[in-house]
């Protein structure tokens, strides 16, 4: 099941730490390559000398590792990987990966990679229920990382409840199903999101207000299908989704290149909201008060991305997908952008200040293709990716 996978294991340090001896162990029975990395703190629970006896490879442990530095780099090691595993993952490690630490190897690597990531918590009930680990489970979940338990029980400490690491038998099942193929496996989907930024000078740009929100949980919703996601964003708050490709732009201009260079790809989603204008006169340095006045900008027309995929005659992409924001006559403004820009659906949303969709948790979508107009009850960004994912797949199976 896991023939050619590479794992990348930390161990951090806990009782269960013992468990991860086991979990080795089950993962190498697979086909799973396992490369081991121990924390401090792991090593006061099990030996260097187990933990590579039963991987059958070196355990790395320390960030300043000038040998490993020069035969891998810590970069490297964590790229090189097709899952990260952390387990047991203790409450410490799970606070510095929701706050970006990076000081020591494990977080370092845990920091350094867009490589997917799921973590097995194992901890003392009374730190799993603690009000600032619950907030660092909620950031890692809205990160995109994949949690395996804890379960109840009896614990080490003498107490009982959640905190148990899962078992290693469970872990491995999450892993399986995490490379178990899915409609979208061996597919490319490119997709555009979030906002652009158009330079006036180099402190102030012309942006919108688009958060990426709806673009990323497309994304993540492709990912979890199998695909192979390239994901252009301009410059937006939201996580990237782990796993993808992604190209960070801030200009649609820059964003036109990189859509560019990701092709071919089977599909392309442009939820990106696109400035339609640059500043033709942009200075190259800061525009000053004094010097100017009121300063007179002239504009220029940026490309249209989307139009220019669906309309290409060579390698386009077999599903072309845009959208429409519109706040009046929603479905015929989409129906003849869709016919304009050449692309096969539109999602057509009402983004009309009264119905709190822009920036908001929830959409109310229409579908438009050939075969017309198709509306969507209202529901969650999420659920509306996940909707508009398993079409996607329906159209390219
Ligand atoms: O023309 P309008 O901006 O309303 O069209 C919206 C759709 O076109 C979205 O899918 C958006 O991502 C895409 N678009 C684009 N490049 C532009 C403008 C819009 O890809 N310059």
């Amino acid at each position: 099941m896991l023939q050619d996978k590479r794992i990348l294991l930390i161990l951090t340090g806990g009782i269960a730490a013992y468990k991860g001896l086991d979990l080795i162990r089950r993962l190498r029975e697979r086909g799973a390559a396992v490369t081991p990395v121990l924390t401090r703190a792991a090593e006061q629970f099990i030996t260097p000398l187990s933990v590579s006896a039963l991987a059958g490879e070196k355990v790395y442990r320390e960030l300043f590792d000038l040998t490993d530095e020069a035969e891998m780099g810590h970069i490297q090691l964590s790229r090189s990987a097709d899952l990260i595993v952390v387990a047991p993952a203790t409450a410490d490690i799970l606070a510095k990966m929701a706050q970006g630490r990076a000081d020591d190897l494990a977080s370092t690597l845990l920091l350094a990679t867009d490589t997917p990531v799921m973590v097995a918590p194992a901890m003392n009930v009374r730190m799993w229920t603690h009000a600032a680990t619950r907030r660092n489970r909620d950031q890692l979940i809205a990160d995109g990382i994949t949690f395996v338990g804890p379960n109840d029980g009896d614990m080490a400490c003498g107490e009982f409840g959640p905190g148990r690491m899962a078992e290693p038998l469970d872990i491995v099942a999450a892993i399986e199903a995490h490379f178990a193929p899915g409609p979208l496996t061996g597919r490319h989907v490119l997709i555009t999101s979030g906002p652009t930024h158009e330079p006036i000078d180099p402190v102030r740009y012309i942006a919108n207000r688009s958060s990426g929100a709806q673009g990323t949980a497309i994304a993540n919703a492709l990912l979890r299908l199998g695909a192979r996601v390239t994901f252009v964003t301009g410059p937006a708050d939201i996580a990237p989704p782990q796993g993808a490709d992604v190209i960070a732009v801030e200009t649609a201009r820059e964003m036109q290149d990189a859509v560019t260079q990701a092709l071919p790809a089977d599909a392309a989603v442009f939820a990106a909201a696109v400035a339609d204008w640059r500043v033709a006169s942009a200075s190259d340095s800061k525009l000053k008060k004094s010097a100017y006045g009121l300063p007179v900008l002239t504009f220029a027309e940026n490309p249209d991305i989307l139009a220019q995929v669906a309309q290409m005659q060579d390698g386009r992409p077999g599903l072309v997908i845009g959208f429409a924001a519109e706040t009046d006559d929603v479905i015929a403004n989409a129906t003849a952008k869709r016919a304009r820009k050449g692309c096969d659906w539109i999602v057509a949303n009402d983004v009309s200040p009264a119905t709190g969709i822009m920036g908001g948790a929830e959409n109310a979508v229409t579908l438009i293709s050939a075969d017309g107009a198709d509306p969507w009850p209202r529901m969650a960004k999420d659920d509306v990716a996940t909707r508009l994912a398993g079409r996607i797949a329906d159209a390219l199976s």
